[in-house]
């Protein structure tokens, strides 16, 4: 045998080992890039764009804090049940499986800053869960934000680590019933604080503030809208993901333009979300005579679905609409303008609507997992938004009951607060719909269809 044919045998022996043992000897294919919306919900999961302002200490320490008989149940308890716990009254949820993260203990809605400490990030509002089931981009219909707010404080001042800030930020509402937020009341606030290029100028007037609570939209929604937020006031565009960064005074205005790229790929993401499918059974022929009355009566607001699907980003008066007025009336023209000129609005050559006079008609792809309805979150089911004489005045949630039936969330309804429930963290467990903000009236044009017909347009919502 010739020495290349040596070679050669040689050659063909490191072949066949290789073809058994792909990994060590075959090409490695180069490892894929991240897409940018890979990257965008990434950085929402691992990067700290706000200070963290309590530790896992702290989270594991507030059930000394909570009312009995809770507090004896959590002190019985293991330390993993206890977090469940404490999840469960804040409205965390654990991370989805595969999200990056999800074998530590941070919730979606929190990242983790380092050594242990806890910032929060755009899914305590935008990453929620339904029937059980945790999906980003949806309402965090559970979040409790005041609650926890309170008890970290609470817990900060009896242990002597409170900071100045955190006893000034006490006095800002964050939200008086789970699930809804004074986030548009922030918006304010932070921006009246800033110059056009969102640089802290403390010569500014302090605005008046009208504190009302809104339910958040889902992300899925973002790539049919032209314009965001319950009144369309501003148009969609990544500038339009980042005020929330301006929510504490160690982010300067340049700091956070230098983030315009994260978000830009945040705004990937978003966009490339798709709304979560109905898992129960449906009833196709109720749901296709559902479909033409749909057509004939709701899609010239909320457009149409399938593939040949068109949104038309309707605007409709507050007159014709008639739900709660608050929200509306709560931004004035100036503080429109205040965000037209600014960088967000890339100094005023993107328009927004200084007085829209209305609510958006939503897309209603993923309804199904959205309740509970309207901008205020006021109605806790479809079926009641198809029934405005028969929506409840006071309700109280359960934390994973779906309502098959009515379509939406599993409630207890009730016709005054009961005695246990007069303030705080109870409080907020239910939604008053008497209160400031929380009217759950109007939205009439279901009315022209007869009870049937509302069966079969109640169960092509389900398909949507
Ligand atoms: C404290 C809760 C909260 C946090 C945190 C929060 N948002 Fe929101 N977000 C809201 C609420 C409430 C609205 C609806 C405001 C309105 O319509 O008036 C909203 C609206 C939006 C919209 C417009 C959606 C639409 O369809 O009109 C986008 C996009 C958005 N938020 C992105 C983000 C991003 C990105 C972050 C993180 C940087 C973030 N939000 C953090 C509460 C929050
Ligand atoms: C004239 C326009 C118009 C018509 C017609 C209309 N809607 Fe609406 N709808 C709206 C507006 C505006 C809102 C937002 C109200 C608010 O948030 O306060 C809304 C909200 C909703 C919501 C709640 C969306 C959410 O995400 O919370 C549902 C569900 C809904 N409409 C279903 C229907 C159905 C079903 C019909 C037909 C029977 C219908 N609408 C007809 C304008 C309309």
């Amino acid at each position: 045998m010739t020495w290349t044919r040596r070679i050669a045998d040689f050659a063909t022996a490191l072949l066949v080992v290789a073809s058994l043992c792909p990994t060590t000897f075959a090409q490695q294919p180069a490892p894929r890039e991240e897409t940018p919306a890979e990257r965008g919900y990434r950085l929402l999961l691992t990067q700290p764009y706000l200070p963290a302002v309590f530790d896992t200490d702290d989270f594991d320490s507030l059930w000394k804090l909570w009312e009995e008989p809770l507090k004896s149940r959590a002190e019985k308890a293991s330390i993993e049940e206890r977090r469940r716990m404490a999840f469960s009254r804040y409205g965390l949820t654990p991370r989805p499986t595969g999200a990056k993260g999800a074998d530590t203990i941070f919730p979606l809605q929190y990242v983790d800053a380092g050594q242990g400490r806890w910032a929060i990030n755009c899914f305590a509002c935008h990453g929620g869960k339904v029937n059980g089931k945790v999906i980003p981009g949806l309402p965090n219909s559970h979040f409790a934000f005041q609650t926890l707010a309170d008890e970290y404080r609470r817990h900060k001042f009896l242990n002597g680590t409170i900071d100045r800030l955190e006893v000034i930020g006490s006095v800002f509402p964050l939200g008086n019933s789970n699930g809804t937020t004074n986030a548009v009341m922030f918006g304010v606030a932070v921006l009246a604080v800033r110059d056009e290029h969102l640089e802290f100028d403390s010569s500014l007037p302090i605005p008046k503030f009208t504190h009302h609570d809104v339910d958040p939209p889902p992300w899925w929604h973002l790539k049919r809208k032209s314009w965001l937020y319950a009144d369309g006031s501003s148009q969609t565009d990544h500038r339009a993901l980042m005020p929330f960064l301006l929510s504490t005074p160690q982010n300067s205005g340049e700091r956070v333009r230098s983030w315009e790229k994260d978000f830009q790929e945040i705004y990937a993401y978003i966009r490339s979300l798709e709304p979560p499918k109905y898992p129960f059974k449906i009833d196709a022929d109720l749901a296709g005579r559902g479909k033409v009355l749909f057509e004939k009566t709701c899609a010239s607001c909320h457009g149409t679905y399938g593939p040949k699907g068109k949104y038309p980003n309707k605007l409709v008066p507050i007159e014709q609409v008639g739900t709660d007025r608050v929200r509306l009336d709560a931004l004035t023209a100036e503080q429109h303008l205040r965000y037209e000129r600014s960088w967000l609005s890339y100094y005023g050559r993107q328009k927004v609507r200084t007085n829209p006079g209305g609510y958006v008609a939503q897309p209603l792809d993923g309804i199904w997992a959205t309740a509970p309805y309207f901008h205020n979150g006021s109605v806790p089911t479809l079926w009641h938004v198809l029934h405005p004489e028969e929506r409840p005045v006071v309700w109280r949630r359960s934390e994973d009951g779906y309502d098959r039936q009515r379509v939406g969330l599993e409630i207890e309804e009730l016709k005054e607060l009961p005695d246990t429930a007069k303030s705080g963290v109870q409080k907020r467990q239910y939604f008053d719909t008497r209160t400031f903000g929380k009217g759950a009236a109007g939205h009439l044009f279901p009315s022209e269809l007869t009870e049937d017909e509302k069966r079969a347009v109640l169960e092509y919502l389900k398909t949507l």
